[in-house]
Parts: structure tokens; sequence; C-alpha cells
């Protein structure tokens, strides 16, 4: 792999370290599942001790920077020029069915731009990298957007919604509208994970509303540098966190943009 910036050596050795209880964690699912403390329980001490590993390790580099977790919330809140995004275990449902589409998602941003990321799935031993301008990789492959030029030819991936949302049916009829006018569209489970599948040609496109930084943060830098264009739409400033994503092969973007958002999109 061409990539050598201190953040995405630290970032993917905290990923590797991160994964191997990951691995034994999954590795005991069906025990937990009839354990008394149920597999909720289970799942969270995961996530949590993921989650700690990887501060831990990318702390003893850089105590200072700032870090936003899905586990931990925010550390280091005034640095905002070097901050750690990190989701310890994207794809928690797939993880705790014994499914293996789940990953560890960092990504390292500078002055609110995400310079490197890696999202890893510790199961099928695939890491996706990339730092900016220098490419994105799966393991030690460069990689590629897909050429897909028209939508109407495009396998698309999305997610949602949660069964907290409170727009469930604005996502059904968007899911309709976006299936009527594509070859295909599937539901994985991991954001991270469908990121990275753009990134590498596997999907030609990725939409999803209600999303967290946390879920494509990593996605974001990896994509880019595979070709694909990333994009937001419908923000709320008051909650920055919060994301509906547009992210493509950059080829279909502008048709599947005005399928999803006629108005206010960025
Ligand atoms: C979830 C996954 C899922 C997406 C959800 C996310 P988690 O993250 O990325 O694909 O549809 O919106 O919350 O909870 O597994 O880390
Ligand atoms: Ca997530
Ligand atoms: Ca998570």
């Amino acid at each position: 792999m061409r990539l050598n910036s201190p953040q995405i050596n630290l970032i993917t050795r905290a990923c590797m370290k991160a994964s191997r209880a990951l691995i034994r964690d999954f590795g005991e699912l069906e025990n937990l599942q009839v354990s008394s403390k149920g597999p909720g329980d289970f799942v969270s001490s995961a996530d949590k001790r993921t989650e700690k590993i990887i501060i831990e390790e990318l702390q003893k580099a850089h105590p200072e920077y700032g870090i936003i977790t899905e586990e931990t919330g925010i550390i280091n809140k005034t640095n905002i020029k070097n901050r750690w995004i990190i989701d310890p275990i994207d794809g928690t449902m797939n993880f705790l069915n014994g499914i293996p589409q789940f990953a560890i998602s960092v990504g390292y941003e500078e002055n609110n731009e995400i310079k490197c990321g890696v999202i890893f799935n510790p199961i099928t031993n695939e890491m996706f990298c990339a730092e900016k301008g220098n490419g994105a990789y799966l393991n030690n492959s460069r990689i590629r957007v897909s050429n897909k030029k028209k939508l109407s030819n495009a396998m698309l991936v999305t997610g949602g919604p949660k069964s907290s949302s409170k727009i469930k049916d604005k996502i059904f009829s968007e899911y309709i509208n976006v299936s009527n006018n594509v070859s295909n569209v599937r539901k994985f489970g991991s954001a991270a994970l469908d990121m990275a599948y753009v990134a590498c040609g596997r999907f030609d496109g990725y939409w999803q509303r209600e999303l967290n930084y946390w879920d494509i943060a990593a996605g974001i830098v990896i994509l880019k540098e595979a070709g694909g264009f990333v994009d937001f739409f419908e923000i709320d400033p008051s909650i920055p966190l919060k994301k509906n994503i547009l992210a493509t092969n950059s080829n279909i973007h502008d048709e599947l943009r005005v399928l999803i958002n006629k108005k206010d999109i960025e």
C-alpha cells in the first residue's frame, strides 16, 4: 500500500489491534445469544471495548487531538483542528446476527476536512483506506469507482429508516421512486461498507438519510480518492453530525440527485 502519512499508519495499527478482540467476539456470538445478559449487552460491550482500544492507540501518539466517537461522544472538544472520527462497529445489527457485514471505521479530519480514513471488515479481512491526494486502496490494490454511465443501469445501495425515524413514509416513497428508475437497490446494513463498496465499483451509488457523521467519515475520503463524488442534502446547521448523503461513481450523480431531492441540495 502506498499510503504513508503518520495518521493513516496510526489508524491502520489501531484497527488491526482492535479487530483481534472483535473477531473473538464474533466467534463467540452463538454462546452469547443464550447467555443470561443477552445479546444486546454483549454487543454494547464489544462496541465499547473496540472503541476503547482504538482511542488508546490513537491517543498514545496524539493525546491532544479531538475525537468524535459513537460510544464515548466528543473528547478534547476545543481541538477542532485535528480530529479522529470513530465508529467502532458499523453494522451492529449484522454483527449481532452473525452476519459478517460490519466494519471498524476511522477517519482523520484536519480543519473540518477528512484527510484520510480506514474501513476494515475484520471477518472478510478487507481493509479499505485512502489518503487525500494519494488514491484509495483495498488491501494492497488500488480501487476505482465503476464506469456505469446511466442511472437506469445502476445498482445502488441504501439503508434505513431506523425504527425510531419520524420520516419513514418519506424514506419509503423515495426508495420506491429510486427503485423504479434504476437496475437494482440493495440494503446491506453497514453505511461504512456501503460507501467502501461504491469506492471499489461493487455498487454504482449510495444514498441515505439520517446518518451520523461517524458512519460515513472515513468513507468520504475513500470514495473521493477512488474517483467518486459525495455531497449532502437537506442540511440542518443546528445538528452538524447528522447527515443525508448522496455518494456515487460521479457519472450518475446528477441524475440521482434529481430523483432524491428536488430543491435544496448543495
Ligand atoms: C448503522 C449502519 C446502518 C445504517 C444506520 C446506522 P451502527 O450504524 O451504518 O447501515 O442504516 O443508520 O446507524 O448502528 O451499526 O453503527
Ligand atoms: Ca454506524
Ligand atoms: Ca456503531
